[in-house]
């Protein structure tokens, strides 16, 4: 199998560019990249800031075992993946925002969006795994909420966008396998190292939840430890910021 990786001048989201060629069973996992997105797609139904030549725009088709119920985990090791191929290059206190953003220093500079294509069979979905990384991205218009690209934040390693695709698809490529022979207990520590909410006092955007950040169990969830006791709260469900 292997993969079949296109590099692409322009394209609107390389999610929608992998989508089209995922086809049904075997072959070669679809990767794109692109130098620069028109209509890049964020998590929540927003736009990711997508300027030409700065920075990373990557998608991968994959197929997984495990059914719908695994897709949550995947997103978080995900993260995790994004993170060690990082810290492979260099990059010291690299950070996980529940269920899966990237942050340093309180600003976030990665984001991943995980969409459903279809189930193959029974038990074995697609899926279109998505990574922006803001590479050397210096201005953004409409951002709405605080960034930062990695340049900014380890401006002594050379950020080359080849190498760092690279890390990032040979990382994804054994995450992903481990994931699907051990399942998401085989990250949980691996996450909670990186973890920017733990001990933070946090609550639901709508409110419904406060609590400590505690942690995620063994299915992804994150822990609330509230005066009730420790809430578990799932992602997809409910967002969390710093109170
Ligand atoms: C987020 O909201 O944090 C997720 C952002 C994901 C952005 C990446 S860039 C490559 C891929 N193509 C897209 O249109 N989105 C993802």
């Amino acid at each position: 199998s292997g993969i079949n990786l296109e590099v692409l001048p322009e394209v609107g989201s390389t999610n929608a560019e992998v989508a089209q060629r995922l086809s049904g069973a075997g072959g070669a996992i679809p990767v794109v990249i692109a130098d620069c997105q028109t209509a890049g797609r964020g998590r929540r139904g927003r736009n990711w800031a997508s300027p030409k030549g700065q920075n990373l725009y990557l998608s991968m088709g994959l197929t997984l075992q495990g059914g719908f119920a695994a897709l949550e985990g995947l997103s978080l090791v995900l993260g995790v993946a994004v993170a060690r191929a990082l810290e492979a290059m260099g990059a010291e206190g690299v950070g996980l925002k529940w269920p899966n953003d990237l942050f340093a220093d309180g600003r976030k500079f990665a984001g991943i969006l995980v969409e459903i294509q279809g189930e193959l069979q029974e038990g074995v979905v697609q899926v279109i795994a998505g990574i922006g990384i803001n590479v050397h991205m210096t201005r953004a218009e409409e951002v709405d909420q605080p960034w930062i690209s990695l340049a900014e934040r380890w401006p002594d390693i050379a950020w080359a966008r080849n190498a760092l695709a690279a890390n990032v698809i040979r990382e994804i490529l054994g995450t992903v396998d481990t994931f699907e022979r051990q399942g998401f207990a085989a990250f949980r520590s691996a996450w909670q190292e990186r973890d920017i909410f733990c001990g933070q006092e946090l609550v639901s955007r709508g409110g419904e939840v406060a609590g400590t950040g505690a942690g995620i169990d063994d299915g992804g969830n994150y822990l609330l430890k509230t005066d009730a006791g420790v809430v578990p709260v799932r992602a997809g469900d409910i967002s969390l910021r710093v109170q």
